[in-house]
C-alpha cells in the first residue's frame, strides 16, 4: 500500500508556495475543484485517438468510460495524446515510428504528476509502442483495448482484411472484376475498431491479455460492443486499485508471463509481428527472452482458435465463443498459472472457469484444429541470426523444398518484373526479396508476402515460397520466411543471393541453407556493395544508426531498458 504522500502526484499537488501554486493553478482552469487534487491518485489516459488512424478513432468515448471508472474509485483521471500510429495510411510503414511513439508514452509519463496510466490501444503498431514506453517507466499501468470492428460483408458472404490479399491475387488472374472489388472496399469496414481476424492487432490484444496487462476479456470483446464500454469502466476502477496497492508492469511482466504469451500466440495463430514487438517489449523490461524462445515455448502448442487468417472465423466470433478466457482455460496445463496479472489474481484465478460456447471456434487440447501452430525460428546460411515462418498460414507441400532462387535487390526491382513474361519463374522457384529489413527499408515494411507472378497465379498456384528481411502483415499468409537477420542492408548473406542459386528450406529441421560454399559467400560478400537509401536528416537518420536487427526486436539500441519513474527537478 502506498499512502497518498508516497505518491509521485504528491510531489506536484502537495506542494506549497509558488511551486504548488503553479501546478494546480492552471490545472484548476479547466474546472477542477480544489479536492480533487488533494491526495486523490492521479491516472493519466494516453489516448491514441485519430481520424488518422481510423483504427482508433472511437477512442475518445472509450477514455470517457475509463474516466467513469477512475472517478467511482476515488482517482482523478487526466487524458493525453500521444503520436498515433494507423497502420493502413502511414508511408512508409507505421512500424517506422513504433520506437518513436514510445519515446513520446516514456517521457510523457514521466514528466507529468502521473501515479498510474491507463493504455488506450487498438491499431497495430499502437499496442507495441504503448507498452514499450510505459515498460520503461514502470508505474502501475493497464491496457484497455479497442476492439475489433464487427465482420466485413461482401455479396452475402464474410469478408476480412485477410481477404485484400485473396482479391488483389484474383484480380490480376481475372477471377474478380474491379466492380466487385469496389464493392468489397464498401463492405469490408462496417464498424469502430481494429482489423477483424487475428491479424497484428488482435494478436497485440491478445499478447497484452496473456501477459497480464488488461483485465480478462480485453482481447476480443468487439469495439461496438457495450462490453467494450464496460471493460473501459472497470479498467478505470482497476488501475486506481493497482496504484493504492502499487502493482507495476514489473510485478507482471516476469519472464513466465513473456512464455504464457508464446504460448497464447501459438493457440490463437497469432501474427509473425508478435515476435518483434515481444522482444522489444521484453528488452524495455530487461527481462532475458530470445529468438529460440518463440520456438522453444510456442512447440508443442497446437492451434486452438479457428480464426483467420490461420483459420476460418473472425474476433467477433471468437468473442461469442468465450473470448480470449475460453483459449487459456483450454491452455491451463501448458500455462505457468501463478503469474500476477493486472488485477491482482493469478492467471489460473483469473481463467479456470472460463469455457467455450463454440467448439468450432475455440477447441481444446484433445482435439486441436492444427497440431502445428505457433512460430518456427530457421537457421541457416542465409540468416545466422535466425529467421521466422508461421507453419499454420503455410502450406504443407513446402514445407519442405528446395528451389532455385528468383532473387529481388529491393521492392522496387521487384514491382518492375515480377510479372514479366521472360521472368526465368515458376510454382518451384523461390522468390527471394532483399533489402526490406529495419535499416534497408527503415521501419521494415510488411512485403514480404510477395505476390506470386502472374504467369504462375495464372496456372491456378496460390502459394510459393518466398524469403525476406522484411515483415509480413499479420493478416497475411502463404509459406513465408520473414525476419532474415542480419537483414541485407546490415550485411547478411541474404545480400549475396543471385538468380540460381539452390536454396532448401526445411521447416522440420528448422533450417533456411543456400547451397553455396563458405568460400564462396566470402567471396561475393568481399564485393558486395551495400544498396540502400541512407537518410541525411532527422528522426529516420536517428533510426538507421541505431535501429537494432529483428531477432532482437528492431528496438533502438538507446531505449532497450528503462529509466524508472524518477520525479525530476522543477521547472520554475
Ligand atoms: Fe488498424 Fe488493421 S489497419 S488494425
Ligand atoms: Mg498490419
Amino acid at each position: 500500500m502506498k499512502t497518498a504522500k508516497e505518491r509521485r502526484s504528491s510531489n506536484w499537488f502537495g506542494r506549497d508556495g509558488k511551486d504548488g501554486f503553479i501546478y494546480r493553478a492552471w490545472l484548476k482552469k479547466q474546472g477542477i475543484p480544489a479536492y480533487e487534487l488533494e491526495g486523490k491518485p492521479i491516472i493519466g489516459i494516453c489516448n491514441t485517438w485519430s481520424e488518422l488512424t481510423p483504427c482508433n478513432s472511437h477512442f475518445r468515448e472509450l477514455a470517457e468510460s475509463v474516466k467513469r471508472g477512475v472517478l467511482e474509485a476515488g482517482g482523478y483521471p487526466l487524458e493525453f495524446p500521444v503520436m498515433s500510429l494507423g497502420e493502413t495510411l502511414m508511408k512508409p510503414t507505421a512500424m517506422l515510428y513504433r520506437n518513436l511513439v514510445s519515446m513520446d508514452v516514456e517521457e510523457s509519463i514521466r514528466a507529468n504528476p502521473l501515479d498510474g496510466v491507463v493504455l488506450l490501444c487498438g491499431c497495430d503498431k499502437t499496442t507495441p509502442a504503448l507498452v514499450m514506453g510505459a515498460c520503461s517507466v514502470d508505474i502501475p499501468t493497464i491496457v484497455v483495448s479497442g476492439g475489433a470492428m464487427l465482420t466485413g460483408r461482401h455479396m452475402g458472404k464474410s469478408i476480412s482484411t485477410s481477404d485484400v490479399w485473396r482479391f488483389s491475387e484474383n484480380v490480376r488472374a481475372g477471377k474478380m472484376t474491379n466492380e466487385e472489388l469496389a464493392m468489397a472496399e464498401a463492405g469490408m469496414c462496417r464498424s469502430d475498431g481494429h482489423c477483424a481476424v487475428m491479424g497484428t492487432a488482435s494478436t497485440m490484444a491478445c499478447m497484452v491479455e496473456s501477459l497480464g496487462l488488461s483485465l480478462p476479456q480485453n482481447a476480443a470483446i468487439p469495439a461496438p460492443d457495450a462490453a467494450r464500454k464496460v471493460i473501459a469502466q472497470l479498467s478505470g476502477i482497476e488501475i486506481v486499485k493497482m496504484v493504492k496497492e502499487d502493482r507495476r508492469l514489473s510485478d507482471i511482466l516476469t519472464r513466465q508471463a513473456f512464455e504464457n504469451a508464446i504460448r497464447v500466440n501459438a493457440a490463437i495463430g497469432g501474427s509473425t509481428n508478435f515476435v518483434i514487438h515481444l522482444l522489444a517489449i521484453a528488452g524495455r523490461m530487461g527481462i532475458q527472452l530470445e529468438l529460440q524462445d518463440m520456438d522453444t515455448f510456442s512447440n508443442g502448442i497446437p492451434l486452438l482458435a479457428n480464426l483467420q487468417p490461420s483459420g476460418s472465423y473472425f474476433m467477433e466470433d471468437l468473442y461469442y465463443a468465450g473470448g480470449l478466457p475460453a483459449v487459456i482455460n483450454a491452455l491451463l496445463p501448458h500455462m505457468n498459472k501463478n503469474c500476477i496479472t493486472a488485477n491482482g489474481k493469478t492467471v489460473e484465478e483469473n481463467y479456470n472457469k472460463a469455457v467455450s460456447y463454440n467448439k468450432e471456434v475455440i477447441t481444446d487440447l484433445h482435439a486441436p484444429f492444427n497440431p502445428l501452430s505457433g512460430i518456427v525460428v530457421l537457421h541457416g546460411n542465409i540468416c545466422e541470426n535466425g529467421a521466422v515462418i508461421k507453419p499454420s498460414a503455410a502450406s504443407k507441400h513446402l514445407m519442405q523444398h528446395t528451389g532455385k532462387a528468383v532473387v529481388f535487390e529491393d521492392i522496387d526491382d521487384y514491382k518492375h518484373r515480377i510479372d514479366l513474361p521472360d521472368l526465368d519463374v515458376d510454382e518451384n522457384s523461390i522468390l527471394v526479396l532483399k533489402n526490406v529489413g529495419p535499416k534497408g527499408y527503415p521501419g521494415m515494411p510488411e512485403v514480404g508476402n510477395l505476390g506470386l507472378p502472374a504467369k504462375v497465379l495464372a496456372k491456378g498456384i496460390t502459394d510459393m515460397v518466398r524469403i525476406s528481411d522484411g515483415r509480413m502483415s499479420g493478416t497475411g499468409f502463404g509459406t513465408v520466411v520473414l525476419h532474415v537477420s542480419p537483414e541485407a542492408a546490415a550485411g547478411g548473406t541474404l545480400a549475396i543471393l543471385k538468380d540460381g542459386d539452390i536454396i532448401t528450406l526445411d521447416v522440420a529441421k528448422r533450417t533456411l541453407q543456400a547451397h553455396i560454399s563458405d568460400e564462396e559467400i566470402a567471396q561475393r560478400k568481399a564485393i558486395m556493395k551495400p544498396n540502400y537509401p541512407v537518410a541525411t536528416r532527422g528522426y529516420v537518420q536517428l533510426y538507421q544508426q541505431h535501429v537494432e536487427q529483428a531477432h532482437l526486436g528492431a528496438d533502438l539500441d538507446f531505449l532497450k531498458g528503462g529509466s524508472g519513474s524518477e520525479v525530476t527537478r522543477d521547472s520554475h
